[in-house]
């Protein structure tokens, strides 16, 4: 029997994201009735919802069939018109996610070897140091803080700040900027009219800023990830302005809410499950699959969209070329095809083969990165912190695309 049209409208709710048991209820029921769903909410071009993990594979492993431009993301046909009409004749930030081959490849190739574990051990002591700093402060609030806030969005933060080679002192203006930019569609905050005049002045103050680091990093160039990407050439040429400031842009925003939302959710299924925390604290070896189990868990990144460039049957769905489908990994990574009991958080689970980071050729450029960053505070964290007990109620963000913990209250004691 046909699934009523209601849920189509409930699919791209954001305060269905919001709450995670109506969304795993949601899709747990996509899956087993409905797993590639034409799906027509109002005011939005209809698109494919897919919500099973095999499927979600052999979408992205055919890049050149199933493409990111131009529907990276199912927004409301409003809001989609209004961003064309802004943009004009040509996008003021074209990011690698955007892209599709062959210059997917080529400008992917750029940073591809800097993000690999090779070469991120150059970096490793300064992220624990970054780390550790993090967890002193815990140390200096008292015991009871707002984990979110306090230590979740800064710590991926000076990461990313320490890659592009910023001073620290501009951490409150980035914080800002991401937030204002590229934060949630949460409506009891997206909708207000000063909430968008903030966004547009945000973003105007987020490519001045990286302008302003572009020009520098080709006058003198240094050591990092800015310098590298300021100088280097496509197809023999030096890379356009708005692609390096695009890269900018793509390494600040991906970087950031993926893995603080990670690290508050990660938190708080430990918390939820003491005698996980317990088994962990008891063998810390096991801190590299509960890291994973904690990205498969909180899968920060909703959705990602892609196009049909031809027509090509899907579990026996027709799709026609020119149709967009939704790619819903979180989802997948409860797919009872895959994972065994997906609804429990297990630090030990083996194997998991999570799908947060996405497959094919966009697969996540930052994946090691977003591990070594999770294992460093962890392994912090839990040598240091005792006693972790929720001070209150936990909030969600309402957001269709990248959603994880707007608030965490704890309490603890140092040891
Ligand atoms: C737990 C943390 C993170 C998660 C869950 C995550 C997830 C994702 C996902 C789902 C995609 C799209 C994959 C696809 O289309 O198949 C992606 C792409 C990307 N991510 Fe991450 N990400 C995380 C952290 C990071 C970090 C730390 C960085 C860098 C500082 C980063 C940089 C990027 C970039 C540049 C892309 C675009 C890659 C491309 O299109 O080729 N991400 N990420």
């Amino acid at each position: 029997m046909a699934l009523p049209s209601v849920l189509d409208r409930d699919i791209v709710n954001p305060r269905i994201y919001a709450v995670q048991q109506d969304y795993h209820a949601l899709f747990s029921q996509l899956r087993r009735e409905d797993p590639v769903r034409w799906t027509k909410p109002d005011g939005y071009e209809p698109f494919w919802t897919v919500s099973k993990y095999a499927d979600i594979v052999e979408i992205e492993r055919q890049n050149t069939l199933f493409i990111n431009e131009p529907r990276l993301n199912m927004r409301p046909r409003e809001a989609a018109a209004v961003l064309a009409a802004r943009l004009g004749q040509q996008k003021p930030i074209r990011m690698i996610v955007d892209m599709d081959e062959p210059d997917h490849r080529k400008y992917r190739a750029l940073t591809q070897s800097w993000f690999l574990p090779s070469n991120l051990k150059q970096i490793d002591e300064t992220i624990k140091e970054i780390t550790k700093e993090y967890v002193d402060r815990l140390g200096e609030l008292g015991g009871a803080c707002d984990f979110v806030r306090d230590v979740a969005v800064w710590f991926p933060l000076r990461v990313i700040m320490l890659l592009l080679g910023v001073p620290r002192e501009d951490g409150l203006l980035l914080l800002r900027l991401t937030q204002q930019t590229f934060g949630a569609e949460d409506p009891d905050v997206a909708e207000q009219a000063d909430f968008k005049a903030a966004r547009a002045q945000a973003f105007a103050e987020f490519v001045d800023y990286f302008n302003v680091l572009l020009a520098k990093r080709r006058r003198e160039p240094r050591d990092d990830l800015a310098s590298l990407i300021a100088n280097a050439q496509i197809d023999g040429k030096p890379i356009p302005d708005r692609e390096a400031l695009s890269y900018y842009i793509v390494i600040a925003t991906a970087g950031h809410d993926t893995t603080s939302a990670t690290a508050a959710g990660g938190l708080l299924a430990l918390i939820e499950n003491p005698q996980e925390m317990v088994k962990l604290r008891a063998d810390p070896a096991l801190l590299p699959r509960a890291i994973e189990e904690m990205i498969r868990w909180v899968t920060p990144v909703k959705h990602f969209g892609r196009t049909a460039v031809q027509d090509y049957v899907l579990r026996g769905r027709q799709i026609k070329a020119g149709q967009s489908l939704m790619l819903c990994y979180p989802s997948a990574n409860r797919d009872e095809d895959v994972f065994e009991n997906p609804f429990d958080f297990r630090v030990d689970r083996e194997p998991n083969k999570q799908l947060a980071f996405g497959i094919g050729v966009h697969q996540c450029l930052g994946l090691h990165l977003a591990r070594q960053e999770l294992r460093a505070f962890f392994a912090e964290f839990l040598s240091r912190v005792d006693d972790v007990r929720l001070a209150g109620e936990p909030a969600h963000v309402a957001g269709t695309f990248i959603a994880g913990l707007k608030r965490l209250p704890i309490q603890y004691r140092m040891k």
